[in-house]
């Protein structure tokens, strides 16, 4: 792997400090305890893991509300346990990767305090403010089941002031050029610490102009340049990742030329797996990748199936949003804002074919996978729990006391509990001693994928199978060629797929092979990974 490019070839991993361990009986998990668990992290096959928020916060976003931005909340540790879970990590070859929050901060910040308070103070114009709410109509709003608009009137200051997500949340403004330099400095604050880079938070919202719709401004481009400048001139080896919930056309400008970001994530991409098992109908896939273009040398997407938020159905047109909604989320609980808040697992009515198929797209398509904590083993959801939280819940370690996440009476948000996935048998401990557990399998594809260096910054190429429910591509990179195919029915169906030469499928963990010159038949949801040379 040329080490200028490990983020080409790279798995990452997901982690919420909070829900992984906690090590003093406080209810939370906490650094400490996350630095017993980077093993089992380690034996998943990744190689990088993205911190999110640990900042003091009042964690009314759960830690996207950053009070403090060079610091660490207290239920999670201290600067020393951070450093000691970084140095952990890379003594285990594991890079690691933060939150940066640039858009917003939290109320509670000391600068909206200040701002608030006084007019004349000079945090004042580290937000945006006006008279009136008229400004900026055109502009979305986002947590749309909760906040009427995007401007709050705050009665201490007299004004009203922006914020593109939850109310506790005021928007910086990045026309003051003092903001830019705050950024600067936090930016060099975590980097001269130790990480490996930024997963930076909401970056098309940074600007705000009258008559459009405040997202995706070339001011917002201006600025990320620089961002990358500074990584670039100061640190050159870590990588910056956008999170940028947009189409791809839309996101091509954040890889600027090759001058902005590293990654960005391809959220459009997300949905349409889902679509495709759903439907049997390999189209959307197919669709969305060839709108999706060429990306600078050196760029690469990120892709995921599920995450810490709602599964986003922005990316998608009305009529498939309502698709959507009534296929995996059938009960209104389960919808949210323009998305779902289910795991995956769930998502899939805990049926091992589906995940596993629908596992093995995501880790043979074109990017950068990143898996979500819980997911690895097939963890459920809690409907029950309000906003995203429900799928934020404790890691399941064993069939223990909170499933060997704390000794705490009570753990910051319930332990699932439930028929299907309580803890006491869904748990990493069960799963270790069950070759065909969700964690096996976790293990043995995302192992397959990192000896196949075509699943890397390989070229695709689609193969017609004459049959809409049978997907299959060819990824390449030099002499590595491995032809993927997808049953995306729960039907037996011929592939038409006929190998030239003898084909080993690399997802059978007895090495079946295929003969040459026989079409090869699928059973319900099968997939294969054929090894071509
Ligand atoms: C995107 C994050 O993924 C989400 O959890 C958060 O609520 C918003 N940005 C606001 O920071």
């Amino acid at each position: 792997m040329s080490d200028k490019l490990w983020y080409q070839e790279a798995v990452f991993f997901e982690l919420n400090i909070r829900a992984c361990c906690d090590s003093n009986g406080d209810g939370n998990g906490d650094f400490q305890g996350a630095i017993t668990k980077l093993d089992y992290i380690r034996s998943l096959g990744v190689n990088c893991i993205w911190v999110q928020p640990m900042y003091p916060s009042p964690l009314k976003d759960d830690g996207y509300d950053v009070a403090d931005y060079c610091g660490i909340h207290p239920d999670f540790g201290t600067i020393e346990d951070f450093k000691a879970f970084l140095d952990a990590a890379h003594a285990r070859g594991l890079r690691v990767v933060t939150d940066l929050v640039m858009n917003h901060c939290s109320e509670e910040h000391p600068w909206f305090q200040a701002a608030r308070a006084d007019r004349n103070s000079p945090y004042r114009d580290y937000f945006v403010w006006s008279d009136t709410p008229e400004k900026y109509t055109e502009t979305r709003i986002i947590f749309l089941d909760v906040e009427p608009s995007n401007w709050s009137y705050d009665e201490v200051a007299g004004q009203y002031f922006w914020h593109r997500f939850y109310a506790s949340q005021p928007d910086l403004n990045y026309d003051n050029p003092i903001v830019h330099e705050e950024m600067f400095n936090i930016i060099r604050f975590w980097l001269d610490l130790g990480i490996d880079g930024f997963r930076a938070d909401a970056v098309p919202y940074l600007y705000e102009r009258e008559g459009t719709n405040c997202e995706n401004l070339p001011e917002t481009h201006e600025f990320l340049k620089k961002v990358r400048r500074l990584i670039d001139e100061e640190y050159p080896d870590r990588v910056l990742i956008a999170e940028a919930n947009q189409w791809p056309e839309d996101l091509l400008p954040y890889f600027g030329d090759g001058d902005e970001f590293h990654i960005c994530f391809h959220f459009p991409i997300m949905p349409r797996l889902f679509m495709a098992l759903k439907s049997g109908d390999k189209t959307p896939i197919i669709d969305i990748l060839a709108r999706t273009p060429a990306i600078p040398p050196g760029a690469q997407w990120m892709t995921f199936l599920r995450n810490h938020d709602e599964l986003t159905l922005e990316m998608v047109t009305p009529e498939e949003r309502q698709w959507m909604w009534e296929q995996y989320a059938p009960n209104p609980r389960a919808r949210l804002n323009l998305g779902i808040r289910r795991r995956l697992a769930p998502l899939l009515d805990n049926d091992q074919r589906r995940w596993l198929a629908l596992n093995a797209m995501f880790l043979s398509l074109p990017g950068t996978p990143i898996l979500y904590y819980g997911d690895e083993i097939g963890m459920g959801d809690n409907l029950a729990l309000e906003d995203r939280y429900g799928v934020r819940t404790p890691m399941q370690w064993s069939a223990d006391k909170n499933a060997g996440f704390s000794t705490a009476d009570q753990t910051y948000l319930p332990v699932i509990d439930d028929e299907n996935y309580g803890y006491q048998r869904l748990n990493v401990a069960a799963q270790e001693r069950d070759d065909e557990s969700y964690l096996a399998w976790t293990r043995y594809l995302i192992n397959t994928r990192q000896g196949q260096p075509a699943f890397g910054p390989g070229t695709l190429d689609w193969v017609e199978t004459g049959d809409k429910a049978v997907l299959a591509y060819r990824r390449t990179e030099g002499d590595n060629r491995v032809l993927c195919v997808f049953n995306l029915t729960d039907g037996a169906r011929p592939s038409g797929i006929i190998p030239t030469t003898a084909q080993t499928d690399l997802l059978s963990r007895e090495g079946r092979s295929f003969p040459a010159g026989e079409e090869i038949h699928l059973t319900p949801y099968e997939c294969l990974w054929l090894l071509e040379n």
